[in-house]
């Protein structure tokens, strides 16, 4: 096995990966509760007044942003069609999800589980979820310009994930991103950011509960967070540079 099951903080399991060396989610943090109050939470706030979204979310691994998008629609009586598209590499470990102890608060998720975990995709009149078996770099390439509304950043970080990173893997999902986006991920490292802003995003820091985090957006705005001047960041630290491929 490539991997061991960690509870989290708040009750929820999580994966270890001996082969990135990372945990799936922060540990202190809890594994729903990061996966809510990082990405979920701002990101479909933020789009509260649509009645459909296109979701990415990079990537599956134990699909804990997918379901808890749901989660928190259906809790909230949201009115919103959710169309959530998602690569992941591991095929092993998607075909285990239907044995993996889920919270609670997925208990009403078992049979869509169980249905990704075997077809890699579900659909009903008001959801409809896909899982790309394969590498994320090739699956982003297949979606129309400005399709997505939402993109939840998820990957390994850049250390052991790099082409995950980049500023070119970051150039498509500008292209596939429609102008109202927002892109949340838990990375606030300099490197990271200036990909982000040289594929042409603009980034806020937001503070959540107690971590900080950054989100990506097309135009400028006064959603949440702070505002962050990377061209002033850049001349302040001349050594800082975004990661290529
Ligand atoms: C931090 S985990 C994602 C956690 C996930 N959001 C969740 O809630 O469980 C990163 C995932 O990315 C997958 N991955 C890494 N590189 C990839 C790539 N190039 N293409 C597709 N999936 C990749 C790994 O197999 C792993 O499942």
């Amino acid at each position: 096995m490539n991997y061991e099951v960690v509870t989290t903080q708040d009750g929820s399991n999580t994966l270890y990966s001996k082969q990135y060396n990372q945990h799936y989610h922060n540990i202190d943090d809890g594994a729903v509760n990061e996966s809510l109050h990082k990405h979920v939470i701002p990101c479909i706030s933020f789009h509260k007044n649509e009645k459909s979204l296109n979701i990415l979310d990079i990537c599956f691994g134990i699909g804990y942003n997918s379901l808890s998008t749901i989660y928190y629609v259906k809790k909230n009586n949201l009115d919103i069609k959710l169309n959530i598209y998602s690569p992941e590499l591991d095929e092993s470990l998607i075909n285990s999800l239907k044995d993996f102890n889920y919270p609670k608060e997925f208990d009403f998720l078992k049979e869509i589980i169980n249905e990704l975990s075997t077809n890699y995709f579900y659909e009903d009149e008001n959801l409809k979820i896909e899982i790309g078996i394969g590498d994320a770099r090739k699956y982003i390439k297949k979606f129309n310009k400005d399709f997505f509304n939402i993109v939840y950043q998820d990957a390994f970080s850049s250390d052991v994930n790099k082409e995950l990173w980049t500023k070119e893997y970051f150039d498509d999902i500008f292209k596939i991103s429609n102008k109202n986006v927002i892109m949340s991920t838990y990375s606030i490292a300099t490197p990271v950011r200036l990909s982000i802003y040289k594929a042409g995003f603009e980034i806020y820091q937001y503070i959540p509960v107690k971590r900080k985090l950054s989100l990506c957006f097309k135009e400028k705005q006064d959603f949440i967070g702070k505002y962050i001047d990377m061209e002033l960041k850049q001349q302040r630290n001349k050594e800082a540079k975004p990661i290529y491929d």
